[in-house]
């Protein structure tokens, strides 16, 4: 067992942030002998709870729930910066064909380990991740996180049509492929698996119609896919499906709505998609890095939140911007105010950051699990320094609460903010921390 003393972030259920200046985090095994959580809260409270415990003590530190990654691509970490008109011309110009060299199982897995890097070194420690139609991306995936002990979720992607060679894959063969993976990877140690569907254009009625058999099998299973995310793309959907209700109802049609369905973007939704959303339990990750950067739109924060369907924050790299959740957060707060031109809400510092935690955690059905500090939950934790940059230093010293203290990270933080990632109890690779052993 051990503990760590510094400032102490979580969230409560109804999704408001606790914080305890003074706080607590107590480390050890579960009955199974899992690293989880088994105390959080004020020092003064806990600490004579666990007599001989050792404590490493973090002063001006904040202890906070590792981030969760609602969507990404773990082949498109070189695909950052590809400028293009739109979504059609860049997967076809710059992801197809990058894509295509996952081929070669040595390239893939030495891409799996510069992104377990980076989302680390950003302080992410889950992600639902999609690889690309190879089945070995997945291998190459699954074996480095699990070398590094991460919750990883991921998947092959699907791609029968509308697709180059080099990256479509076969009908048949595709779903033989998901399903050995799934018993391959899904639910050993941390690691679960994704169906797939890269997005309704690109997959052939019978590929739809598989994978929604396989989902229906494998309840547990995760599915991730795209929907609404823009305009020709939408237009195409509907052309390839004309009896569809609307573009997100093609998944429906085909079993892939569900509890633990993950689709990114859900930008151009009316309220009876919103309203299928919600009571299918699907959750949409919100991409703003990436519906900025390909010109897509503005995630409606408002419908989502008046209709009740859940969401929550995913880089969408490559198509996204950047790895790190507090650029994200901000590109968040961005896409969902208010301004002069749309209607909007703006977001507080306390609900963006629970998007990218335990919202987040809660949108894969993993609450309780990840994405929060609390008895019971995995041991995925970082250490932030608020005072990472001479600026910071000097807005989060003067921070009058904790909305402001929050807001200060969210705009001006980035992976110098993260001095440790801890995965499964332990720090992970790269960065060091000075601790002072009481
Ligand atoms: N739609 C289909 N494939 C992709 C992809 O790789 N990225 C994004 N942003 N949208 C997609
Ligand atoms: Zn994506």
């Amino acid at each position: 067992m051990h503990a760590y003393r510094a400032a102490l972030l979580s969230f409560a259920d109804d999704g408001s942030a606790r914080y305890e200046q003074d706080g607590l985090l107590v480390v050890g095994p579960d009955a199974a002998g899992a690293p989880v959580i088994r105390a959080a809260g004020a020092y003064a409270a806990l600490a004579g709870n666990y007599p001989g415990v050792p404590v490493t003590h973090l002063p001006g530190r904040i202890l906070a729930p590792g981030f969760v990654d609602l969507h990404v691509h773990f082949p498109q970490t070189d695909v950052i910066g590809s400028p293009a008109e739109g979504l059609l011309p860049w997967l076809e110009n710059y992801t197809f064909p990058h894509e295509a060299r996952f081929a070669d199982h040595g390239y893939a897995t030495g891409v799996a380990q510069v992104f377990l890097d980076e989302l680390l070194r950003n302080g992410v420690t889950t992600a639902l991740t999609f690889c690309t139609s190879h089945p070995h991306s997945v291998d190459a995936l699954m074996e480095a996180s699990e070398a590094r002990g991460l919750r990883m979720i991921a998947g092959k992607v699907l791609q029968d049509r509308h697709s180059p060679d080099g990256v479509r894959d076969d009908t048949e063969q595709s779903l033989v492929d998901t399903e050995a993976l799934i018993r391959r990877w899904h639910g050993r140690g941390r690691l679960g698996y994704a169906i797939t569907p890269r997005f309704a254009p690109s997959c052939s009625e019978a590929q739809l119609r598989g994978a929604g058999e396989l989902a229906a099998k494998h309840r547990d299973v995760w599915i991730q896919s795209h929907v609404a995310e823009n305009k020709d793309e939408i237009r195409w959907a509907r052309e390839l499906f004309p009896e569809a209700r609307s573009y997100l109802s093609i998944y429906q049609d085909f079993g892939l709505m569900r509890e633990r369905a993950i689709y990114a973007h859900c930008i151009h939704f009316d309220d009876e998609d919103r309203a299928l959303m919600r009571d299918t339990g699907a959750a949409a990750a919100v991409s703003p890095t990436s519906n900025l950067f390909l010109g897509s739109g503005f995630f409606d924060y408002e419908g989502a939140i008046r209709v009740g369907f859940r969401y929550g924050l995913a880089s969408d790299v490559g198509g996204g911007t950047s790895f790190s959740p507090f650029h994200t957060m901000l590109a968040a707060y961005y896409v969902g105010r208010e301004g002069q031109t749309k209607p909007g809400i703006s977001l507080s510092p306390q609900n963006l950051w629970w998007q990218h935690t335990a919202g987040a955690a809660e949108a894969l059905g993993l609450d309780g699990v990840v994405g929060n500090l609390r008895a019971g939950c995995e041991a995925d934790f970082l250490v932030l320094d608020p005072q990472a940059t001479p600026l910071l230093a000097r807005k989060t010293k003067n921070a009058r609460d904790l909305d402001e203290l929050l807001f200060s990270l969210i705009v001006l933080g980035d992976d110098r903010v993260v001095q440790a990632a801890y995965v499964n109890g332990r720090p992970a690779g790269a960065p060091t921390i000075r601790a002072e052993e009481p």
